[in-house]
C-alpha cells in the first residue's frame, strides 16, 4: 500500500472507531454476570497516580528474570519456538513440573495430568468455568486475593466470603472453615501463602481441610503461587492429603516472569482432560517461548530465587519493624510480599499516601471483612520502602 492507501485505511478505521465510541452503549449489550464484577481497584489506584509516586501497590517482584532463562528464551527463538504447542504444553516443560512438584511437595503427578496455562489467572478461570456451576457454592478466603471472587461469579456460582482472623494471625483455620460447609459447597479456594496478607497456613488446618474435602467430596483449589517467597516456614500442599485438589503454580512470582504469563495446573487426570476443554478453546496453548523460559527456569539453577527471597525478607523486617513502631495492628509477615495493617480509616489513609507520593491499596477490594485495611506490597528497592515508610509516618491515624 502507498502513503495515501494508507491514509485512507486509518481514516477508515477512525470513522469505525468514533462511530462504535458514539453508539457503543446502545448497540452492544453485554451479559448480566459482568455486572456481577469489577475491574480490579488496583489497577484504578494506578491510573489516579502520577509515575514519580512509590508504588506499594504492585503485585510483582522488582527483579529481572533469570540470566539463564533470557538466555534460554533467545536460544528457543533462534531454534524456532515460535509455533503451536500442544494444548496441555510442551512435554519436556510438564516432565519438569512433575519433577518439581515430587521434589518440593510430595506429589506423584504425571506430566498428562499437568497443563500449562496462560498465568495462573488462566487457571484459575479454567478451573471455575470448569468446575462451579449455577447452584454451587464456592467458599473463598475473606480477605483473599481478588480474582477469586471474579472467577466464582463469573461462573454464576455463589462466593461464600470465609473469614480469616487477624487475631489468628489471618490464618485459616479448620473451625472457620468447617462451618461454612453443607451439601451445596463444590469447592474451597485456598491460597497459602496469602494475597494479600502475607500469612501461611499451619500445616494441622491444611491437612483437616484437606480431609474434610475427601469427607464431603468437594475440590480445594489451591492456589500456591507464592509457595517459594516464605520466610522460615515450610509450605505444605492440600494435594499431599486429598486427591480432590487442583494445584495451581506458577513463574509470576518465584522467578519474577510475570509479563511471560506462564503457570500451571495439576491435579487427578480425569479432571485435568475435562478442564481441557476450556483451556483449548480460550487460548489453545501458552505462549511457547514462555514454555521454555518457564523450563529453563525449573531446570536451572535456583540461586536466584533464594537471593531473590533472601532481599525480600530484609524488606519484610523492615516494613514489620516500622507498622510495629508505629502501633498498627498486623499480623505476623510470614509469606508473599504484602502486609495487611489495620488502619483507622483505610480510604482516608490511602488518599494521603497518594497526596504524599505513595501508592497502597485499600483492603475493601479483598474482602467483606477488611475496609479498615490497607495492602502494602514491598516488591519495591530497600530505599524507596525506605523513603516511601518514611512518607507514611505523616499520616496521622
Ligand atoms: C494469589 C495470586 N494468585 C494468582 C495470581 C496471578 O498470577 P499470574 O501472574 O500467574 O496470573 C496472583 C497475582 O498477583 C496472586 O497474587
Amino acid at each position: 500500500m502507498n502513503n495515501k492507501q494508507n491514509k485512507d485505511v486509518y481514516k477508515k478505521i477512525r470513522i469505525i472507531l468514533n462511530y462504535y465510541q458514539l453508539y457503543g452503549e446502545i448497540m452492544v449489550k453485554t451479559a448480566n454476570r459482568l455486572n456481577l464484577i469489577e475491574l480490579s481497584q488496583i489497577r484504578k489506584m494506578f491510573e489516579l497516580t502520577d509515575e514519580n509516586a512509590i508504588n506499594l501497590g504492585i503485585g510483582e517482584p522488582d527483579f529481572d528474570i533469570p540470566e539463564n532463562v533470557k538466555m534460554a528464551m533467545i536460544d528457543g527463538l533462534d531454534a524456532g519456538f515460535t509455533h503451536y504447542t500442544p494444548n496441555k504444553g510442551f512435554l519436556e516443560l510438564r516432565e519438569e513440573i512433575s519433577k518439581k512438584l515430587k521434589k518440593d511437595n510430595k506429589l506423584a503427578i504425571d506430566p498428562e495430568s499437568i497443563m500449562v496455562t496462560v498465568g495462573a489467572s488462566e487457571a484459575l478461570y479454567i478451573s471455575a468455568q470448569g468446575l462451579f456451576e449455577k447452584e454451587d457454592e464456592v467458599l473463598i478466603p475473606d480477605p483473599g486475593f481478588l480474582s477469586y471472587k471474579a472467577c466464582v461469579d463469573l461462573s454464576e456460582s455463589k462466593a461464600i466470603p470465609v473469614e480469616i482472623k487477624i487475631e489468628n494471625d489471618y490464618k485459616m483455620k479448620v473451625e472457620d472453615f468447617q462451618e461454612k460447609i453443607n451439601p451445596k459447597t463444590k469447592a474451597f479456594i485456598m491460597n497459602s501463602p496469602s494475597n494479600p496478607t502475607g500469612s501461611v497456613m499451619d500445616k494441622e488446618d491444611i491437612k483437616a481441610i484437606a480431609d474434610l474435602a475427601t469427607d464431603h467430596d468437594f475440590m480445594i483449589i489451591s492456589d500456591e503461587i507464592y509457595e517459594k517467597i516464605i520466610y522460615g516456614k515450610k509450605h505444605y500442599s492440600p494435594a499431599q492429603f486429598s486427591d480432590n485438589v487442583i494445584v495451581i503454580n506458577g513463574f509470576s512470582k518465584t522467578y519474577a516472569m510475570t509479563g511471560l504469563r506462564i503457570a500451571y495446573l495439576a491435579g487427578e487426570n480425569d479432571v485435568v482432560e475435562e478442564l481441557l476443554k476450556v483451556h483449548q478453546y480460550n487460548t489453545a496453548c501458552a505462549s511457547s517461548i514462555s514454555q521454555i523460559a518457564a523450563r529453563e527456569a525449573l531446570a536451572g539453577p535456583q540461586k536466584y530465587v533464594k537471593t531473590m527471597v533472601k532481599e525480600f525478607e530484609r524488606r519484610k523486617d523492615l516494613v514489620t519493624k516500622r507498622i510495629q513502631d508505629r502501633g498498627l495492628k498486623c499480623s505476623k509477615l510470614e509469606g508473599a510480599f504484602y502486609a495487611f495493617p489495620q488502619v483507622e480509616n483505610a480510604t482516608e489513609y490511602v488518599q494521603k499516601a497518594l497526596e504524599l507520593g505513595v501508592i497502597t491499596v485499600p483492603g475493601s477490594g479483598f474482602g467483606e471483612n477488611c475496609e479498615n485495611n490497607i495492602r502494602i506490597s514491598y516488591a519495591n528497592s530497600y530505599e524507596k520502602l525506605e523513603k516511601a515508610l518514611n512518607r507514611l509516618e505523616l499520616i496521622k491515624q
